[in-house]
Protein backbone atom coordinates (compact mmCIF):
# COMPACT_ATOMS: atom_id res chain seq x y z
CA UNK A 1 0.00 0.00 0.00
CA UNK A 2 1.30 3.55 -1.33
CA UNK A 3 1.33 5.71 1.96
CA UNK A 4 1.84 9.13 1.97
CA UNK A 5 3.67 11.29 5.70
CA UNK A 6 1.75 14.56 6.04
CA UNK A 7 4.59 16.77 7.61
CA UNK A 8 2.69 18.79 10.24
CA UNK A 9 4.06 22.26 10.83
CA UNK A 10 1.12 23.21 12.86
CA UNK A 11 -1.29 24.28 10.39
CA UNK A 12 -5.04 24.67 11.10
CA UNK A 13 -6.29 22.41 7.92
CA UNK A 14 -3.57 19.31 8.55
CA UNK A 15 -5.88 16.92 8.92
CA UNK A 16 -7.97 17.93 6.33
CA UNK A 17 -4.94 17.53 4.18
CA UNK A 18 -4.87 14.05 5.13
CA UNK A 19 -8.47 13.73 4.44
CA UNK A 20 -8.37 14.64 1.24
CA UNK A 21 -5.62 12.31 0.12
CA UNK A 22 -7.43 9.45 1.66
CA UNK A 23 -10.31 10.34 -0.22
CA UNK A 24 -8.61 9.48 -2.84
CA UNK A 25 -7.48 6.29 -1.88
CA UNK A 26 -4.31 6.91 -1.08
CA UNK A 27 -3.07 6.04 2.75
CA UNK A 28 -2.14 9.52 4.11
CA UNK A 29 -0.67 10.11 8.04
CA UNK A 30 0.08 13.02 10.35
CA UNK A 31 4.04 12.68 10.93
CA UNK A 32 5.91 15.77 12.94
CA UNK A 33 7.72 18.21 11.31
CA UNK A 34 11.20 17.26 13.33
CA UNK A 35 10.88 13.57 11.94
CA UNK A 36 14.20 12.35 10.73
CA UNK A 37 14.97 11.60 7.13
CA UNK A 38 15.46 7.95 8.49
CA UNK A 39 12.04 7.61 9.84
CA UNK A 40 10.48 8.74 6.66
CA UNK A 41 12.48 5.97 4.42
CA UNK A 42 12.10 3.56 7.21
CA UNK A 43 8.60 4.09 6.99
CA UNK A 44 8.19 3.43 3.15
CA UNK A 45 6.57 6.57 2.68
CA UNK A 46 5.95 7.37 -1.22
CA UNK A 47 5.66 11.32 -1.20
CA UNK A 48 5.19 13.90 1.15
CA UNK A 49 3.45 17.13 2.09
CA UNK A 50 4.71 19.89 4.07
CA UNK A 51 1.37 21.76 5.66
CA UNK A 52 0.83 24.97 6.45
CA UNK A 53 1.76 26.62 10.03
CA UNK A 54 1.30 29.98 11.83
CA UNK A 55 4.89 31.04 11.53
CA UNK A 56 7.85 32.66 9.57
CA UNK A 57 9.93 30.85 8.09
CA UNK A 58 12.46 33.68 8.34
CA UNK A 59 11.89 33.71 12.29
CA UNK A 60 14.02 32.19 14.44
CA UNK A 61 12.33 29.44 16.49
CA UNK A 62 10.24 28.50 13.41
CA UNK A 63 9.64 25.15 12.59
CA UNK A 64 12.13 23.98 9.90
CA UNK A 65 12.45 19.87 8.70
CA UNK A 66 15.93 18.29 8.15
CA UNK A 67 16.95 19.91 4.93
CA UNK A 68 18.46 16.36 3.93
CA UNK A 69 14.71 15.60 3.57
CA UNK A 70 14.45 17.46 0.32
CA UNK A 71 17.32 14.75 -1.21
CA UNK A 72 15.64 11.80 -0.62
CA UNK A 73 14.30 11.87 -3.86
CA UNK A 74 10.82 11.39 -2.62
CA UNK A 75 8.13 13.99 -4.10
CA UNK A 76 6.78 16.45 -2.04
CA UNK A 77 4.06 19.22 -1.96
CA UNK A 78 4.25 22.07 0.07
CA UNK A 79 1.54 23.85 1.26
CA UNK A 80 1.36 27.55 2.15
CA UNK A 81 3.65 27.69 5.08
CA UNK A 82 5.13 24.16 4.12
CA UNK A 83 5.64 25.80 0.27
CA UNK A 84 7.79 28.53 2.45
CA UNK A 85 9.41 25.59 3.99
CA UNK A 86 10.63 23.66 0.80
CA UNK A 87 11.88 27.76 -0.58
CA UNK A 88 13.92 28.75 2.69
CA UNK A 89 15.54 25.01 2.48
CA UNK A 90 16.25 25.26 -0.80
CA UNK A 91 17.41 28.96 -0.65
CA UNK A 92 15.32 30.79 -2.15
CA UNK A 93 13.59 33.84 -0.34
CA UNK A 94 10.71 34.66 1.46
CA UNK A 95 9.56 38.13 2.74
CA UNK A 96 6.46 39.45 4.81
CA UNK A 97 3.96 40.40 2.26
CA UNK A 98 2.79 43.34 4.03
CA UNK A 99 -0.81 45.03 2.11
CA UNK A 100 -0.41 42.04 0.00
CA UNK A 101 -1.42 39.36 2.51
CA UNK A 102 -3.82 37.96 1.10
CA UNK A 103 -6.80 35.70 2.85
CA UNK A 104 -10.06 33.90 1.51
CA UNK A 105 -11.09 33.26 -1.84
CA UNK A 106 -8.34 34.71 -3.92
CA UNK A 107 -8.42 34.60 -7.51
CA UNK A 108 -5.25 32.54 -9.05
CA UNK A 109 -3.59 32.68 -12.60
CA UNK A 110 -1.86 30.12 -13.95
CA UNK A 111 1.57 30.21 -15.78
CA UNK A 112 2.37 27.55 -18.29
CA UNK A 113 5.72 26.83 -18.68
CA UNK A 114 4.88 23.59 -21.63
CA UNK A 115 8.01 21.94 -19.38
CA UNK A 116 6.72 18.55 -17.28
CA UNK A 117 6.54 20.38 -14.45
CA UNK A 118 3.05 21.75 -15.62
CA UNK A 119 1.25 18.45 -14.42
CA UNK A 120 0.86 20.10 -11.32
CA UNK A 121 -2.12 22.24 -12.28
CA UNK A 122 -3.05 20.26 -15.32
CA UNK A 123 -6.77 20.85 -15.58
CA UNK A 124 -6.74 24.12 -13.52
CA UNK A 125 -8.48 26.76 -15.74
CA UNK A 126 -6.32 29.82 -16.23
CA UNK A 127 -8.06 32.04 -13.66
CA UNK A 128 -9.59 30.30 -11.04
CA UNK A 129 -10.53 30.38 -7.45
CA UNK A 130 -8.43 29.14 -4.40
CA UNK A 131 -8.26 29.62 -0.66
CA UNK A 132 -4.97 31.73 0.97
CA UNK A 133 -4.55 32.85 3.96
CA UNK A 134 -0.97 34.30 4.17
CA UNK A 135 0.84 36.92 5.68
CA UNK A 136 4.31 35.97 3.91
CA UNK A 137 5.14 35.22 0.28
CA UNK A 138 7.90 33.69 -1.77
CA UNK A 139 9.96 36.68 -3.35
CA UNK A 140 12.77 35.04 -5.36
CA UNK A 141 12.15 31.23 -6.73
CA UNK A 142 15.43 28.32 -5.09
CA UNK A 143 17.08 27.70 -8.47
CA UNK A 144 15.85 24.66 -10.20
CA UNK A 145 11.78 26.09 -9.44
CA UNK A 146 9.77 27.51 -11.97
CA UNK A 147 7.06 29.65 -11.54
CA UNK A 148 3.46 27.64 -12.22
CA UNK A 149 0.71 30.33 -11.36
CA UNK A 150 -0.04 34.26 -9.41
CA UNK A 151 -2.24 36.39 -7.95
CA UNK A 152 -2.65 40.18 -8.25
CA UNK A 153 -0.37 40.35 -5.63
CA UNK A 154 1.76 36.67 -4.70
CA UNK A 155 4.30 36.60 -7.53
CA UNK A 156 4.52 32.93 -7.19
CA UNK A 157 1.24 31.39 -5.72
CA UNK A 158 2.93 27.77 -7.15
CA UNK A 159 6.14 26.53 -8.07
CA UNK A 160 7.80 22.91 -9.27
CA UNK A 161 10.77 21.72 -10.37
CA UNK A 162 10.22 18.42 -12.34
CA UNK A 163 13.48 17.44 -12.05
CA UNK A 164 13.39 16.83 -8.21
CA UNK A 165 9.60 16.24 -8.07
CA UNK A 166 9.51 19.05 -5.87
CA UNK A 167 6.07 21.80 -5.68
CA UNK A 168 4.60 24.13 -3.57
CA UNK A 169 1.30 25.89 -3.62
CA UNK A 170 1.28 29.47 -1.16
CA UNK A 171 -2.67 28.12 -1.68
CA UNK A 172 -4.65 25.60 0.32
CA UNK A 173 -6.00 23.16 -1.97
CA UNK A 174 -7.27 21.64 0.69
CA UNK A 175 -9.98 23.75 1.54
CA UNK A 176 -13.63 23.00 -0.21
CA UNK A 177 -13.46 26.88 -1.40
CA UNK A 178 -10.84 25.90 -3.20
CA UNK A 179 -12.45 25.15 -6.84
CA UNK A 180 -9.57 22.95 -8.23
CA UNK A 181 -8.33 21.60 -4.87
CA UNK A 182 -8.90 18.29 -5.83
CA UNK A 183 -7.50 18.43 -9.26
CA UNK A 184 -4.01 19.15 -7.51
CA UNK A 185 -4.26 16.71 -5.35
CA UNK A 186 -4.86 14.45 -8.31
CA UNK A 187 -2.09 15.51 -10.31
CA UNK A 188 0.47 15.40 -7.51
CA UNK A 189 -0.74 12.00 -6.32
CA UNK A 190 -1.30 10.01 -9.41
CA UNK A 191 0.96 12.08 -12.03
CA UNK A 192 3.83 13.19 -10.50
CA UNK A 193 4.04 10.76 -7.44
CA UNK A 194 2.47 7.81 -9.75
CA UNK A 195 0.62 6.25 -6.69
CA UNK A 196 -2.15 3.76 -6.94
CA UNK A 197 -5.37 4.15 -5.51
CA UNK A 198 -5.78 1.45 -3.49
CA UNK A 199 -6.48 2.22 -0.15
CA UNK A 200 -9.97 1.51 1.74
CA UNK A 201 -11.31 1.61 5.26
CA UNK A 202 -10.76 -2.05 5.48
CA UNK A 203 -6.96 -1.51 4.79
CA UNK A 204 -7.00 1.20 8.17
CA UNK A 205 -9.02 -1.27 10.36
CA UNK A 206 -6.39 -4.69 9.27
CA UNK A 207 -3.46 -2.41 10.29
CA UNK A 208 -5.14 -1.14 13.29
CA UNK A 209 -6.06 -4.67 14.27
CA UNK A 210 -2.37 -6.10 13.48
CA UNK A 211 -0.46 -2.69 15.03
CA UNK A 212 -2.73 -2.69 18.28
CA UNK A 213 -2.45 -6.88 18.33
CA UNK A 214 1.80 -6.29 18.75
CA UNK A 215 1.68 -3.35 20.64
CA UNK A 216 -0.70 -4.22 23.39
CA UNK A 217 -1.24 -7.97 23.44
CA UNK A 218 -0.99 -9.65 26.88
CA UNK A 219 -0.99 -6.31 28.40
CA UNK A 220 -4.07 -5.19 30.32
CA UNK A 221 -5.77 -2.44 28.61
CA UNK A 222 -9.00 -0.39 30.16
CA UNK A 223 -11.56 1.66 28.27
CA UNK A 224 -14.00 3.77 30.11
CA UNK A 225 -17.32 3.23 27.21
CA UNK A 226 -19.87 6.05 27.41
CA UNK A 227 -22.12 4.23 24.78
CA UNK A 228 -20.91 7.62 22.33
CA UNK A 229 -19.76 6.41 18.89
CA UNK A 230 -16.36 7.12 19.38
CA UNK A 231 -15.85 5.04 22.29
CA UNK A 232 -18.10 2.34 20.94
CA UNK A 233 -15.97 2.22 18.02
CA UNK A 234 -12.47 2.34 19.49
CA UNK A 235 -13.69 -0.66 21.95
CA UNK A 236 -14.76 -2.97 19.01
CA UNK A 237 -11.52 -1.96 17.18
CA UNK A 238 -9.50 -2.75 19.98
CA UNK A 239 -11.27 -6.12 20.92
CA UNK A 240 -10.81 -7.34 17.29
CA UNK A 241 -6.87 -6.44 18.07
CA UNK A 242 -7.01 -7.92 21.70
CA UNK A 243 -9.61 -9.96 22.98
CA UNK A 244 -10.16 -10.10 26.25
CA UNK A 245 -6.68 -8.27 27.29
CA UNK A 246 -9.54 -5.10 26.77
CA UNK A 247 -11.71 -4.57 29.89
CA UNK A 248 -14.39 -2.07 28.70
CA UNK A 249 -15.81 -0.09 32.00
CA UNK A 250 -19.33 1.31 31.19
CA UNK A 251 -20.66 3.65 34.15
CA UNK A 252 -24.74 3.79 33.50
CA UNK A 253 -25.54 6.90 35.98
CA UNK A 254 -29.42 6.41 35.08
CA UNK A 255 -29.50 9.60 32.72
CA UNK A 256 -29.21 7.62 29.57
CA UNK A 257 -31.99 7.40 27.16
CA UNK A 258 -34.66 4.55 26.49
CA UNK A 259 -33.20 1.63 26.73
CA UNK A 260 -29.37 2.51 25.58
CA UNK A 261 -27.36 0.91 28.67
CA UNK A 262 -29.19 -2.41 27.59
CA UNK A 263 -27.96 -1.82 24.31
CA UNK A 264 -24.36 -0.76 25.15
CA UNK A 265 -24.57 -3.60 26.75
CA UNK A 266 -26.24 -6.49 24.57
CA UNK A 267 -23.93 -5.10 21.85
CA UNK A 268 -20.90 -5.00 23.68
CA UNK A 269 -21.01 -8.04 26.06
CA UNK A 270 -23.79 -9.98 24.20
CA UNK A 271 -22.48 -9.76 20.35
CA UNK A 272 -18.96 -8.81 20.61
CA UNK A 273 -18.23 -11.22 23.71
CA UNK A 274 -16.08 -8.64 25.34
CA UNK A 275 -14.49 -8.65 28.64
CA UNK A 276 -17.55 -5.93 29.52
CA UNK A 277 -18.25 -4.62 33.01
CA UNK A 278 -21.19 -2.61 33.53
CA UNK A 279 -21.70 -0.56 36.68
CA UNK A 280 -25.12 0.34 37.39
CA UNK A 281 -25.16 3.57 39.53
CA UNK A 282 -28.56 5.10 38.88
CA UNK A 283 -29.17 5.03 42.55
CA UNK A 284 -26.09 7.27 43.63
CA UNK A 285 -26.29 9.54 41.08
CA UNK A 286 -29.84 10.41 41.49
CA UNK A 287 -29.03 10.57 45.25
CA UNK A 288 -26.19 13.20 45.24
CA UNK A 289 -28.50 15.36 42.41
CA UNK A 290 -31.67 15.30 44.77
CA UNK A 291 -32.66 18.97 45.31
CA UNK A 292 -30.21 20.19 42.63
CA UNK A 293 -31.62 22.96 40.33
CA UNK A 294 -28.42 24.42 39.20
CA UNK A 295 -27.83 23.50 35.61
CA UNK A 296 -23.65 23.85 36.20
CA UNK A 297 -24.02 22.58 39.69
CA UNK A 298 -25.43 19.49 37.89
CA UNK A 299 -22.67 19.06 35.82
CA UNK A 300 -20.27 19.22 38.33
CA UNK A 301 -22.02 16.64 40.68
CA UNK A 302 -22.18 14.29 37.72
CA UNK A 303 -18.34 14.92 36.48
CA UNK A 304 -17.36 14.47 40.46
CA UNK A 305 -19.25 11.38 41.18
CA UNK A 306 -17.78 9.43 38.06
CA UNK A 307 -14.74 9.63 39.10
CA UNK A 308 -15.98 8.24 42.68
CA UNK A 309 -17.99 5.44 41.09
CA UNK A 310 -15.15 4.48 39.16
CA UNK A 311 -12.96 4.76 42.45
CA UNK A 312 -15.58 2.30 44.30
CA UNK A 313 -14.95 -0.33 41.61
CA UNK A 314 -11.36 -0.16 41.30
CA UNK A 315 -11.26 -3.59 42.93
CA UNK A 316 -13.66 -5.51 39.89
CA UNK A 317 -11.92 -3.76 37.22
CA UNK A 318 -8.76 -4.26 38.58
CA UNK A 319 -5.26 -2.40 37.34
CA UNK A 320 -5.07 -1.35 33.62
CA UNK A 321 -1.53 -0.55 32.20
CA UNK A 322 -2.60 0.97 29.17
CA UNK A 323 -5.64 3.21 29.17
CA UNK A 324 -7.64 3.24 25.69
CA UNK A 325 -9.41 6.13 24.63
CA UNK A 326 -12.05 7.02 21.61
CA UNK A 327 -10.27 10.31 21.18
CA UNK A 328 -10.85 11.07 17.25
CA UNK A 329 -8.97 14.28 15.01
CA UNK A 330 -11.36 17.19 16.49
CA UNK A 331 -11.00 16.37 20.08
CA UNK A 332 -6.99 16.24 19.14
CA UNK A 333 -7.66 20.38 17.86
CA UNK A 334 -9.77 20.77 20.69
CA UNK A 335 -7.60 20.28 23.36
CA UNK A 336 -4.37 21.81 22.25
CA UNK A 337 -1.91 19.87 18.71
CA UNK A 338 -0.12 16.90 19.50
CA UNK A 339 -1.39 16.19 23.26
CA UNK A 340 -1.66 12.63 22.79
CA UNK A 341 -0.16 12.31 26.28
CA UNK A 342 -2.49 14.01 27.67
CA UNK A 343 -5.78 12.04 29.19
CA UNK A 344 -8.45 13.67 27.67
CA UNK A 345 -10.94 14.35 29.86
CA UNK A 346 -13.82 12.84 28.04
CA UNK A 347 -16.84 14.76 27.81
CA UNK A 348 -18.89 11.84 28.31
CA UNK A 349 -17.35 10.14 30.82
CA UNK A 350 -16.25 13.22 32.86
CA UNK A 351 -12.34 12.14 33.48
CA UNK A 352 -11.11 9.22 35.81
CA UNK A 353 -9.52 9.52 38.88
CA UNK A 354 -6.28 10.58 39.19
CA UNK A 355 -4.59 7.70 40.77
CA UNK A 356 -5.34 5.63 38.49
CA UNK A 357 -2.09 5.64 36.11
CA UNK A 358 -1.38 4.14 33.11
CA UNK A 359 1.97 3.24 31.32
CA UNK A 360 0.46 4.12 28.26
CA UNK A 361 -2.56 5.69 26.06
CA UNK A 362 -3.66 3.93 22.88
CA UNK A 363 -6.02 6.28 20.81
CA UNK A 364 -6.77 4.42 17.42
CA UNK A 365 -9.14 6.68 16.03
CA UNK A 366 -7.13 10.18 16.34
CA UNK A 367 -6.13 10.07 12.70
CA UNK A 368 -9.93 9.89 11.74
CA UNK A 369 -13.02 12.33 11.70
CA UNK A 370 -16.38 12.02 12.61
CA UNK A 371 -17.08 10.18 9.48
CA UNK A 372 -14.73 7.87 9.06
CA UNK A 373 -15.27 6.43 12.45
CA UNK A 374 -18.97 5.77 11.51
CA UNK A 375 -17.03 4.24 8.58
CA UNK A 376 -14.90 2.05 10.54
CA UNK A 377 -18.02 1.46 12.99
CA UNK A 378 -19.98 -0.07 10.49
CA UNK A 379 -17.19 -1.94 9.20
CA UNK A 380 -16.88 -3.47 12.35
CA UNK A 381 -20.32 -4.73 12.83
CA UNK A 382 -21.50 -2.42 15.50
CA UNK A 383 -25.71 -2.02 15.45
CA UNK A 384 -26.66 1.31 13.15
CA UNK A 385 -27.74 2.56 16.92
CA UNK A 386 -24.55 3.19 18.16
CA UNK A 387 -22.82 3.68 14.82
CA UNK A 388 -25.34 7.01 13.83
CA UNK A 389 -26.28 7.93 17.57
CA UNK A 390 -26.50 11.53 17.72
CA UNK A 391 -24.38 13.62 19.81
CA UNK A 392 -25.51 13.01 23.21
CA UNK A 393 -24.45 15.19 26.57
CA UNK A 394 -22.14 14.06 29.02
CA UNK A 395 -24.59 14.73 32.39
CA UNK A 396 -27.16 13.14 29.68
CA UNK A 397 -31.06 13.59 30.69
CA UNK A 398 -29.90 15.61 33.63
CA UNK A 399 -29.57 18.73 31.62
CA UNK A 400 -32.29 17.97 29.60
CA UNK A 401 -35.22 17.77 32.68
CA UNK A 402 -35.21 21.68 33.51
CA UNK A 403 -35.23 21.81 37.57
CA UNK A 404 -34.93 19.25 40.23
CA UNK A 405 -34.41 15.69 38.83
CA UNK A 406 -36.56 12.56 40.00
CA UNK A 407 -36.75 8.99 38.64
CA UNK A 408 -39.99 9.75 37.92
CA UNK A 409 -39.21 12.75 35.48
CA UNK A 410 -36.36 11.02 34.24
CA UNK A 411 -38.69 7.79 32.92
CA UNK A 412 -41.41 10.32 31.15
CA UNK A 413 -38.71 12.35 29.73
CA UNK A 414 -37.11 8.85 28.06
CA UNK A 415 -40.62 7.72 26.83
CA UNK A 416 -41.74 11.17 25.26
CA UNK A 417 -37.93 11.44 23.57
CA UNK A 418 -38.06 7.75 22.64
CA UNK A 419 -41.37 8.85 20.39
CA UNK A 420 -40.00 11.77 19.04
CA UNK A 421 -37.24 10.21 18.00
CA UNK A 422 -39.31 7.57 16.47
CA UNK A 423 -41.68 9.67 14.84
CA UNK A 424 -38.49 11.46 13.02
CA UNK A 425 -37.26 8.19 12.02
CA UNK A 426 -40.30 7.45 10.85
CA UNK A 427 -41.21 10.77 8.86
CA UNK A 428 -38.37 9.85 6.15
CA UNK A 429 -36.87 13.38 6.14
CA UNK A 430 -34.77 13.99 3.05
CA UNK A 431 -32.39 15.15 5.79
CA UNK A 432 -32.27 14.65 9.31
CA UNK A 433 -31.57 16.92 11.93
CA UNK A 434 -28.74 17.23 13.20
CA UNK A 435 -29.94 16.35 17.05
CA UNK A 436 -33.25 15.97 18.21
CA UNK A 437 -34.66 15.33 21.45
CA UNK A 438 -37.01 15.85 23.88
CA UNK A 439 -36.68 18.18 27.36
CA UNK A 440 -38.80 18.10 30.11
CA UNK A 441 -39.16 21.63 31.37
CA UNK A 442 -40.58 22.31 34.69
CA UNK A 443 -43.94 24.00 33.74
CA UNK A 444 -47.16 22.44 34.75
CA UNK A 445 -50.39 23.17 33.01
CA UNK A 446 -53.81 22.15 33.11
CA UNK A 447 -55.15 19.68 30.54
CA UNK A 448 -58.49 17.22 30.00
CA UNK A 449 -57.97 13.67 28.77
CA UNK A 450 -60.89 11.86 28.64
CA UNK A 451 -63.19 13.88 30.67
CA UNK A 452 -60.94 14.33 33.59
CA UNK A 453 -59.04 17.81 34.09
CA UNK A 454 -55.47 16.99 34.42
CA UNK A 455 -52.45 19.01 35.56
CA UNK A 456 -49.47 17.90 34.12
CA UNK A 457 -45.53 18.64 32.81
CA UNK A 458 -44.77 20.48 29.72
CA UNK A 459 -42.42 18.81 26.77
CA UNK A 460 -40.16 20.98 24.62
CA UNK A 461 -39.26 19.80 21.56
CA UNK A 462 -35.89 20.67 19.84
CA UNK A 463 -34.50 19.73 16.71
CA UNK A 464 -31.75 21.58 15.07
CA UNK A 465 -29.52 21.60 11.46
CA UNK A 466 -26.11 22.48 12.22
CA UNK A 467 -22.56 21.65 10.86
CA UNK A 468 -20.09 22.52 13.81
CA UNK A 469 -22.98 23.05 16.98
CA UNK A 470 -21.40 26.10 17.32
CA UNK A 471 -24.14 27.28 15.56
CA UNK A 472 -27.62 25.80 14.77
CA UNK A 473 -30.84 26.59 13.14
CA UNK A 474 -34.07 25.40 14.30
CA UNK A 475 -35.13 22.73 11.77
CA UNK A 476 -38.06 23.27 10.05
CA UNK A 477 -39.59 19.75 10.87
CA UNK A 478 -42.93 18.63 8.66
CA UNK A 479 -46.56 19.91 10.54
CA UNK A 480 -47.09 16.18 9.99
CA UNK A 481 -44.24 14.23 11.92
CA UNK A 482 -44.84 17.47 14.55
CA UNK A 483 -48.56 16.46 14.85
CA UNK A 484 -47.68 12.42 15.48
CA UNK A 485 -45.31 13.01 17.94
CA UNK A 486 -47.64 15.43 19.67
CA UNK A 487 -50.51 13.17 20.19
CA UNK A 488 -48.26 10.44 20.59
CA UNK A 489 -46.42 11.67 23.35
CA UNK A 490 -49.78 13.02 24.97
CA UNK A 491 -51.58 9.85 24.60
CA UNK A 492 -49.18 7.85 25.62
CA UNK A 493 -46.71 9.36 28.39
CA UNK A 494 -48.22 9.65 31.58
CA UNK A 495 -48.33 13.03 33.05
CA UNK A 496 -47.85 15.36 29.84
CA UNK A 497 -50.81 17.29 29.16
CA UNK A 498 -48.50 20.03 26.58
CA UNK A 499 -45.84 19.54 24.17
CA UNK A 500 -44.28 22.81 22.40
CA UNK A 501 -41.99 23.17 19.57
CA UNK A 502 -38.22 25.17 20.25
CA UNK A 503 -37.94 27.43 17.21
CA UNK A 504 -34.82 29.09 18.79
CA UNK A 505 -31.77 29.07 16.82
CA UNK A 506 -28.17 29.03 18.19
CA UNK A 507 -27.26 31.74 18.88
CA UNK A 508 -28.95 33.30 20.94
CA UNK A 509 -30.27 29.79 22.41
CA UNK A 510 -27.95 27.46 23.18
CA UNK A 511 -28.89 23.18 21.52
CA UNK A 512 -29.25 22.25 24.99
CA UNK A 513 -31.81 24.07 27.56
CA UNK A 514 -29.38 23.91 30.34
P1 LIG B 1 -24.93 23.66 23.41
O1 LIG B 1 -26.04 23.38 24.36
O2 LIG B 1 -23.69 24.16 24.10
O3 LIG B 1 -24.56 22.25 22.78
O4 LIG B 1 -25.33 24.54 22.27
C1 LIG B 1 -23.68 22.04 21.70
C2 LIG B 1 -23.45 20.55 21.60
O5 LIG B 1 -22.74 20.10 22.76
C3 LIG B 1 -23.51 19.13 23.46
N1 LIG B 1 -23.34 19.40 24.90
C4 LIG B 1 -22.55 18.69 25.72
N2 LIG B 1 -21.79 17.62 25.48
N3 LIG B 1 -21.16 17.55 27.74
C5 LIG B 1 -21.12 17.06 26.50
O6 LIG B 1 -20.46 16.04 26.28
C6 LIG B 1 -21.91 18.64 28.08
O7 LIG B 1 -21.94 19.08 29.22
C7 LIG B 1 -22.64 19.23 27.00
N4 LIG B 1 -23.48 20.31 26.91
C8 LIG B 1 -23.89 20.38 25.62
C9 LIG B 1 -24.93 19.32 22.99
O8 LIG B 1 -25.70 18.13 23.12
C10 LIG B 1 -24.73 19.74 21.55
O9 LIG B 1 -24.51 18.62 20.73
Amino acid sequence: MDKVAVIDFGGQYNQLIARRIRDLNVYAEIKPYDISPEDIISAGYKALVFTGGPMSVYLEDSPLCDPEILKLGLPILGICYGDQVLAQLDGGCITGAGASSEYGKTEIFTDHTDGPEDVLLAGVPESSIFWMSHTDYISELPEGFVKLAHTSVCPYAAMGDADRKLYGVQFHPEVTHSEYGETVFRNFLFKICGLKPDWKMDDFIENSIDKYRRELAGRKVLLALSGGVDSSVCAALLSKAIGNDLTCVFVDHGLLRKDEGDLVEDTFKGRFGMNFIRINAEDRFLEKLKGVTEPEQKRRIIGEEFIRTFEDAADMIGEAEVLAQGTIYPDVIESGKGSSAVIKSHHNVGGLPSVMKFDEIAEPLRDLFKDEVRAVGEKLGLPRALVWRQPFPGPGLAVRVIGEITKDKLDTLREADAIFREEIERGGLDKSPSQYFAVLTDLRSVGVKGDARTYGYTVALRAVMTDDFMTAKWADLPYEVLENASSRITNEVKNITRVVYDITSKPPATVEWE
